[in-house]
């Protein structure tokens, strides 16, 4: 057996070509004197049609099972496809009991699904769903390295904090070959990463300014974490985050490359994801396929943080927020949505945000107020990429750092890089999880990362 022949290939292949088909029942219906499997592998969105007399169809043909079929392409009437296969030998290779497989043809529940990460990636939608988020992954790397940017691996275990966000998850050292025990019969976990205190990661972009102070343009694209306890569809304690980082560039380049690369990536899942797409427009939101066609090709509307608070101020006179706005507060999530939705409706950019809202490492404008930070916003989601340029002006930088109280024997070589060569230099970070959201119409975050990881959750 060889790896590598997938059933997408077998649909452009001439009639009467004799062929050897594997994959997973999706369905079998036993009519008069033949039978219909529809055969999936996962290579594409459409299923195999095989055509089968009952009397080569043995036992254990049933949903969920791996089957291995040889026989030939003939033209397929019906079923939507150039061609079907018309089956000469059937083997199981995996039977899945019918009494006992969790995964019935008919709808589930997104939430049931959660709970079979194991199997739920053989159904219609995420298939469709790790389709697209693997389409997207590929995109990314290949607009960054068309580019010339150096891909970065920046560190998972660490002790520098990014985003000074408060809640992250610790390290701890287990000895398994003599697991210190607490009283009541647990584990007494050791609080540090070989005699020092370290945590996963926030962000790589600390480390990202290392490289872009060195390669001139870099991204990372890795795991990330965060130890907010926030149920909501939009946050998780493990997400994918994209980091690019640039020297000799500032908020303008930054904002244009922001826009640049999600639009090439949009118009690189358009091109190579239809089917899927087709089918998320059909059964997730309607809106989905119009949505990207329009988004690929116009601009995003831009604004400055103080001209969205007066844009807000003016809406609260007749739209309900929950939460107050003034010129200072941090855009709560359905602040964001009015902007996308009901303003803009299209992706925004917010730049400018004031110094007390954002993070230590953002340029200071010469208003002393403002910071030269960019989000973008997209309809439907809120923010899926937050950004800056970063003070480069050592003197300026550990003002900040003094007046946040941030602990400053840590920063010591973020600060060195701008004693030693510094630059101007700028980048942002992309939720991947974010952007596939927005490209498929799933609702929840839970459902476009194979194996979600939230307060409550990390079995598989
Ligand atoms: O806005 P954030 O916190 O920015 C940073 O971490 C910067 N260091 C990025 C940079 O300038 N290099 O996070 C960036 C993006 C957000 O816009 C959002 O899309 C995503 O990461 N994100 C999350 N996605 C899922 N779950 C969470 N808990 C997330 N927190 C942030
Ligand atoms: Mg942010």
């Amino acid at each position: 057996v060889e790896p590598g022949q997938y059933l997408r290939d077998l649909f452009t292949q001439p009639v009467g070509s004799a062929v050897v088909a594997r994959g997973w029942v999706k369905t079998v219906r036993s009519g008069k004197g033949v039978s219909f499997i529809q055969l999936s592998d996962g290579s594409c969105f459409a299923d195999l049609q095989v055509v089968a007399d009952p009397s080569v169809v043995p036992e254990g043909v049933t949903t969920g099972a791996c089957l291995s079929i040889a026989g030939e392409l003939v033209a397929s009437p019906g079923s939507g496809q150039a061609v079907e296969l018309q089956a000469k030998e059937i083997t199981v290779l995996g039977p899945a009991d019918s009494a006992t497989y969790p995964l019935q043809p008919k709808r589930h529940t997104f939430e049931f699904l959660r709970e079979q990460a194991h199997l739920r990636v053989r159904s219609n939608t995420f298939g469709a769903v790790f389709r697209v988020r693997n389409a997207v992954s590929w995109a990314i790397h290949k607009f960054f390295q068309e580019r010339g940017f150096l891909y970065v691996h920046t560190p998972i275990i660490t002790t520098s904090d990014a985003e000074g966000a408060g809640a992250m998850f610790g390290v701890t050292t287990l000895d398994l070959q003599n697991l210190p025990r607490t009283e009541a019969g647990g584990i007494d976990f050791k609080e540090d990463f070989f005699g020092k205190q370290a945590h996963l990661t926030v962000s790589g972009q600390l480390e990202a300014e290392i490289f872009a102070l060195a390669f001139t343009n870099c991204y990372t694209f890795g795991p990330t974490f965060r130890a907010e306890n926030s149920n909501t569809p939009r946050h998780l304690a493990e997400f994918w985050m994209i980091e690019p980082e640039m020297a000799f560039c500032d908020l303008e380049g930054n904002k244009a490359l922001a826009e640049a690369f999600l639009k090439y990536v949009i118009q690189h899942v358009l091109d190579t994801c239809a089917a899927d797409l087709e089918f998320f427009t059909k059964r997730i939101d309607e809106n989905v396929l119009p949505t990207l066609e329009k988004v690929a090709t116009s601009t995003f509307a831009q604004v400055t943080y103080t001209e969205a608070i007066q844009q807000l101020e003016k809406a609260a006179k007749s739209h309900k927020f929950e939460f107050p706005v003034f010129w200072g507060c941090d855009l709560q999530s359905e602040h964001e949505r009015y902007l996308t939705d009901e303003v803009f409706q299209r992706p925004v950019i917010v730049t400018d945000y004031p110094k007390e809202i954002k993070a230590f490492y953002m340029r200071l404008n010469d208003d002393e107020k403002t910071v030269r930070a960019m989000d973008v916003l997209a309809p439907r989601i809120g923010e899926i990429i937050g950004g800056s340029q970063r003070e480069e002006r050592y003197d300026v930088l550990i003002d900040k750092i003094r007046k946040q109280e941030l602990p400053e024997e840590a920063y010591w070589w973020y600060l060195e890089l701008r004693k030693y060569g510094s630059a101007p230099h700028a980048g942002f970070g992309l939720g991947l999880e974010r952007l596939v959201l927005y490209l498929t119409g799933m609702k929840n975050i839970r459902d476009v990362i194979p194996f979600p990881r939230t307060p409550g959750s990390a079995d598989f």
